[in-house]
């Protein structure tokens, strides 16, 4: 039993199959020691471990003599709401599991006989959305910051960088004359801001070159993914806008709503100037960072794509002090 010996932050994951020889099958993958695994022949023995443990994934045949697996996952739903569920289904079953999909009882699904490389990458998935998810349900700034930390640990070039977004836009937010409730939003909104990351592939964020079209589409999609699970952990509205809207620009050529002006939230607005500054200080794997000089001339000739008055205070109020602090 070399799981007892894992320490218990390790996050679980749970295979449910009535067919032993899977269950081997699986035990026999390599699913690494960064979680622990528990097999199931009988769905009701994983209800009741899931009602006493964490489950951070669970994977789960469909059919099944003593429950369908669709029944399995809506029950896991209502003893584990957190828990990411995944179905694994014979290829005639598809629709079964796109279904389940669509009814929200699962996450993913995988046919059978599965591929190891594809289920162990669908599993990263599923925890990584897991921890997304429960970081955020907590309400707690520091699991924020280690959810942006881990993020950044996909691309070393943007170390520190949602601490520095955060300080950036909260200071501009104050100038504005913004006060309690919607500074802490915007300071978490900042933090949390490129979380939907977490499922960007790490050879797309890495990328040293151009990317392509595709490559492209993908980092695009990361205010979607973000806001989903934001939206799923009920955070505020404005943290939500922040998530959602940091890549829209004022002439409507941002991205994912193309929204122009003051149709964009505030705090997005103001997050937006944050980020760009942020990333033309930053040492990037083709270029080397800005100085602050460089950076506040190329910043202030985006006007036509940031908010141009919340642009001018930032260059006024905000970098004035960011580059003063510096020689402290
Ligand atoms: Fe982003």
């Amino acid at each position: 039993m070399p799981e007892a010996s894992l320490p218990d932050k390790v996050p679980v994951i749970m295979f449910v199959d009535d067919e032993t020889s899977v269950l081997s099958a699986l035990r026999r993958l390599s699913v690494d020691s960064r979680y622990r695994c528990e097999f199931f022949t009988a769905p009701h023995d994983a209800l009741d471990f899931a009602k006493q443990e964490a489950v951070a994934v669970v994977i789960s045949d469909n059919q099944m003599p003593a429950m369908t697996g669709i029944e399995f996952l809506a029950r896991m739903r209502h003893v584990s709401p957190d828990t990411v569920r995944i179905m694994m289904t014979a290829y005639a079953n598809l629709g079964v599991a796109i279904s389940a999909i669509n009814h929200s009882e699962a996450f993913r699904f995988i046919t059978k006989p599965w591929d190891n490389a594809e289920l162990l990458a669908l599993i990263d998935e599923g925890v990584a959305r897991y921890d997304m998810l429960t970081s955020m349900k907590s309400r707690d700034e520091s699991r924020y910051r280690s959810l942006a930390q881990t993020v950044e640990l996909k691309d070393p070039y943007t170390r520190g960088h949602c601490d520095r977004v955060a300080e950036y836009a909260e200071k501009l937010a104050r100038a504005v004359g913004i006060g309690e409730p919607l500074l802490t939003c915007i300071r978490h909104g900042s933090i949390l801001h490129d979380c939907g990351k977490i499922g960007v592939p790490e050879e797309v964020l890495n990328f040293p070159g151009k990317l392509t079209l595709q490559e492209f589409e993908i980092i695009k999609q990361h205010p979607d993914w973000g806001t989903r699970v934001a939206r799923e952990a009920n955070l505020p509205e404005a943290v939500v806008n922040v998530i959602l809207y940091h890549h829209e620009r004022v002439d409507g050529s941002g991205y994912p709503a193309g929204l122009t002006g003051e149709n964009i939230p505030i705090e997005s607005r103001i997050v937006a100037i944050a980020d760009v500054y942020d990333a033309l200080t930053s040492d990037r794997p083709y270029r080397k960072g800005n100085t602050s000089a460089d950076a506040t001339e190329i910043l202030m000739g985006l006007a036509g794509l940031l908010d141009p008055q919340l642009l001018e205070l930032f260059r006024e109020k905000v970098i004035s002090e960011i580059s003063s602090s510096e020689f402290v």
